[in-house]
């Protein structure tokens, strides 16, 4: 694996070895060795164009715990408010010498291509393009499903390293959402089975084609499917204005028929765990009883998100271990 740019180029066992090589990472947290010297002397650079709380956090706090040297690059109040291109922005960062570009894009398919366009010769991770893709997301949240549901203890007592056989809900703005797009091929990819939630207006064209269920209501699919966890979607209001789009349904209509609350909540079976990949809509796409309800495992996705992307730079950097056995020990 060069780059991370798409879930869907994941294979099962680079899946399953990403979330393997997560749970060590996890481990050396937990037993308080905050640092690992593994990429010592390299350098990820975070390219944000877009605004991120989490993933840029995450991705700066996964690189530190590796050693990594780290350059946190946003286009407000840089030289792209000048007109630079993404080509002169890459060559610059490239010149100060990139072992990893961490991209964030407002347009889809541009970490496709710095990946192809030399402009930087390290590794390229996709954080998030347009409508397009997610990976890192779709990997937390694949890594919090099997913590919470596969294994000795959960509703699927597997060997504990798919997914096979849970049934995931993603309910809510599909047709803006990259998070769904990068989770329902990597769910699918791990055996899962995925319905998508939607009013009609926010399910994208060409959805049939998508290895999914379709559903217009939520009610059905929570008394009939009875998921395991339910993922909430932020509704994505600002790219439905840019688009020239109004808001239909309308924000009330919205939450009546696929908001998650008190009511729902209590529908669900009684082990399933309640997603949402952040930043919250509170009161249109999830209630606060919901977010904050014990079910509900948002703020535990975004701890996993640093061990998920430590184990992304690392199989990227230091070459990675073609069995997870390989991962080096840390040194405290
Ligand atoms: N989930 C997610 O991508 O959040 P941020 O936009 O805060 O990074």
């Amino acid at each position: 694996m060069k780059h991370l740019l798409s879930a869907g180029d994941l294979t099962r066992d680079e899946a399953v070895l990403i979330l393997d090589t997560a749970g060590q990472m996890a481990a050396t947290q937990a037993r308080e060795i905050k640092k690992l010297p593994t990429l010592r002397g390299r350098t990820v650079v975070n390219l944000f164009f877009e605004d991120s709380t989490r993933t840029r956090i995450s991705f700066e706090t996964a690189a530190k715990r590796l050693s990594a040297d780290v350059i946190n690059f946003s286009a407000k109040g840089s030289s792209v408010s000048k007109g630079e291109s993404l080509k002169d922005t890459a060559l610059t960062l490239q010149a100060m010498g990139a072992d990893a570009v961490v991209i964030r894009h407002q347009a889809s398919g541009a970490p496709q291509t710095l990946a192809a366009s030399g402009w930087t010769h390290g590794a390229v991770v996709n954080a998030g393009d347009g409508t397009h893709q997610h990976p890192t997301q779709a990997l937390l949240d694949a890594y919090t499903l099997r913590r919470h549901l596969v294994g000795a203890g959960g509703t699927r007592d597997t060997t504990g390293r798919d997914l096979d056989g849970l049934h995931v809900a993603i309910v809510g703005d599909v047709l803006h959402s990259r998070v769904a797009r990068s989770n329902v091929q990597l769910l699918h990819t791990l055996g899962a089975q995925v319905t998508l939630v939607a009013p009609p207006t926010l399910v994208p064209v060409g959805v049939e084609a998508w290895p999914c269920d379709v559903s217009y209501r939520l009610d059905d699919v929570i008394a009939d499917g009875k998921p395991d966890a339910v993922m909430m979607l932020r509704v994505q209001r600002e790219r439905m204005s840019s688009a020239g789009g109004g808001f239909f349904p309308s924000p009330l209509e919205y939450t009546r028929g696929y908001g998650l609350d008190a009511r729902r909540l209590e529908a669900l079976p009684e082990h399933a765990i309640v997603l949402h990949p952040g930043p919250m809509n509170r009161g249109l796409e999830i209630s606060a009883d919901a977010a904050d309800s014990p079910r509900a495992v948002i703020v535990e996705q975004v701890a996993n998100g640093v061990a998920v992307r430590m184990a992304v730079l690392y199989l990227l950097l230091a070459g990675g271990p073609t069995t997870p056995a390989a991962t080096p020990q840390p040194t405290s």
